[in-house]
C-alpha cells in the first residue's frame, strides 16, 4: 500500500523535505479558515491574559495539516513545543517526566493520541484539568501518594480517528477542531507556495492541474508537485506548465480526479463482476485480492467522498458519476447484461 503514490500517509523519503515545506505562521497556513479565525482569537486572548492556551484537539484524515498547525500554534504563542506520540509513551512515569520538564505555557503535542494506553491516559486527566498529578512513592504499606504540581502547559492532541478517543479524554479539550479536505483553489495556492520554496517555476494552469489530482490533501499536492518537477527537469526545460503536469501525472497513473489504478479497479470490479452493486466490501476485497479493512478504511472513503460510490443499507453501489468517470454508461451496460 505504501507504494501508492496517492497514499496520504507520510512516506519515509518525505520526512526531511516535509518540514521545509511546512508553513511556520498562521498567515502562511492556507485554508481551514474557520479554524484559523477561532485560533487567532484564542491565541490573542491567552497572550493578553498571559495564560497558557486551552487544550486543543485536532482531528481529520492524514496529511491535512494537524502537525503543521500545532507547530504554528506554538510559534504564534511564542512557546516551546515538545512533540511525542501515543504509541511512543509506554508508561505513566514517562509521561509524568515529560510533563514535569515543560515550562509554563509550553505545548505538548501528542500525535495519534487515540493510541495512548489506558494508564498513561488516566494520568493526563488531572494533568489537563488541574495541572497536577498524583504519584505513588514507595511500596506496600509504606507507599504514599504525593501530589506534584505541573507547569501550566497546553496539550495539543492530534488523531485521524476521533471516534476512538474515550469521552473523558475528549471532554478535557477546550478547543476541538475538525480539519476538512481542501478545495482545489486552496490546493493550488499551496502548490504555488511550495513551488516557490522549492525554487521551481510553475504557471497557474500547471498548479491547478496538480491541485485537482491531489485528493483534497496538501501532503499529496506537495508530493505530486515534486514528482512533476522531476519530469519537468528531465523531459522539459525545468518549468512546470499544464503540458508537463498532464504528461507526468498521466504517467504516474493519477487520473483527473486523483484516482489511481486500485481505485479504478475497485470501480471496475463492482461494475463488471457485481453489476454495479449493491455489493459488500468483503466481496469486493476478495475479488481484487485485498483485505477488507484496507478497502474500507483506505480506498473507499475517498471514492465515497467523491460521490463515485454510494453506501446503501444493502451494500455499496457505483453511482452514475462513477460510471461516467470510467467512460461508461449505466443504461447501455444494463442492456448488455440482459
Ligand atoms: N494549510 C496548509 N497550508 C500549506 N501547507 C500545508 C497545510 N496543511 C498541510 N500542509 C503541508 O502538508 C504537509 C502535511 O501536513 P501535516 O504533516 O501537518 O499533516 P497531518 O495532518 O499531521 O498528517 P498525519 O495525520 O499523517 O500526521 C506539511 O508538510 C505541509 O507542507
Ligand atoms: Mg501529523
Amino acid at each position: 500500500m505504501s507504494k501508492r503514490i496517492i497514499t496520504t500517509e507520510l512516506i519515509d523519503e518525505e520526512k526531511r523535505i516535509e518540514s521545509s515545506l511546512r508553513p511556520q505562521l498562521l498567515k502562511d497556513y492556507i485554508g481551514q479558515q474557520k479554524i484559523k479565525d477561532n485560533l487567532k482569537v484564542y491565541i490573542k486572548a491567552a497572550k493578553q491574559r498571559k495564560e497558557s492556551l486551552d487544550h486543543v484537539l485536532l482531528f481529520g484524515p492524514p496529511g491535512l495539516g494537524k502537525t503543521t498547525l500545532s507547530t504554528i500554534i506554538a510559534n504564534e504563542m511564542g512557546v516551546n513545543v515538545k512533540i511525542t506520540s501515543g504509541p511512543a509513551i509506554e508508561k505513566p512515569g514517562e509521561m509524568a517526566a515529560i510533563l514535569n520538564n515543560l515550562q509554563d505555557g509550553d505545548i505538548l503535542f501528542v500525535d495519534e493520541i487515540h493510541r495512548l494506553n489506558r494508564q498513561v491516559e488516566e494520568l493526563l486527566y488531572p494533568a489537563m484539568e488541574d495541572y497536577a498529578i498524583d504519584i505513588i512513592i514507595g511500596k506496600g504499606s509504606a507507599a504514599k501518594s504525593i501530589r506534584l504540581d505541573l507547569p501550566r502547559f497546553t496539550l495539543i492532541g492530534a488523531t485521524t480517528r476521533a471516534g476512538m478517543l474515550t469521552p473523558p479524554l475528549r471532554d478535557r479539550f477546550g478547543v476541538v477542531n475538525r480539519l476538512e479536505f481542501y478545495s482545489v483553489e486552496e490546493l493550488k495556492t499551496i502548490v504555488i507556495r511550495s513551488a516557490d520554496v522549492l525554487n521551481v517555476k510553475i504557471d497557474e494552469k500547471g498548479a491547478l492541474e496538480i491541485a485537482k489530482r491531489s485528493r483534497g490533501t496538501p501532503r499529496l499536492a506537495n508530493r505530486l508537485l515534486k514528482r512533476v518537477r522531476d519530469f519537468a527537469q528531465v523531459k522539459y526545460d525545468g518549468d512546470i506548465n499544464i503540458d508537463v503536469a498532464n504528461y507526468a501525472l498521466d504517467l504516474l497513473d493519477v487520473d483527473k480526479l486523483g484516482l489511481d489504478n486500485i481505485d479504478r479497479e475497485i470501480l471496475n470490479t463492482m461494475i463488471e463482476k457485481f453489476n454495479g452493486g449493491p455489493v459488500g466490501a468483503e466481496a469486493v476485497a476478495t475479488t481484487i485480492g485485498e483485505d477488507v479493512g484496507t478497502v474500507e478504511e483506505v480506498y473507499e472513503p475517498f471514492l465515497v467522498q467523491q460521490g463515485l460510490i454510494l453506501r446503501t443499507p444493502r451494500g455499496r453501489v457505483v453511482s452514475d458519476l462513477g460510471y461516467k468517470h470510467l467512460g461508461l454508461d449505466r443504461g447501455e451496460l444494463d442492456e448488455e447484461c440482459k
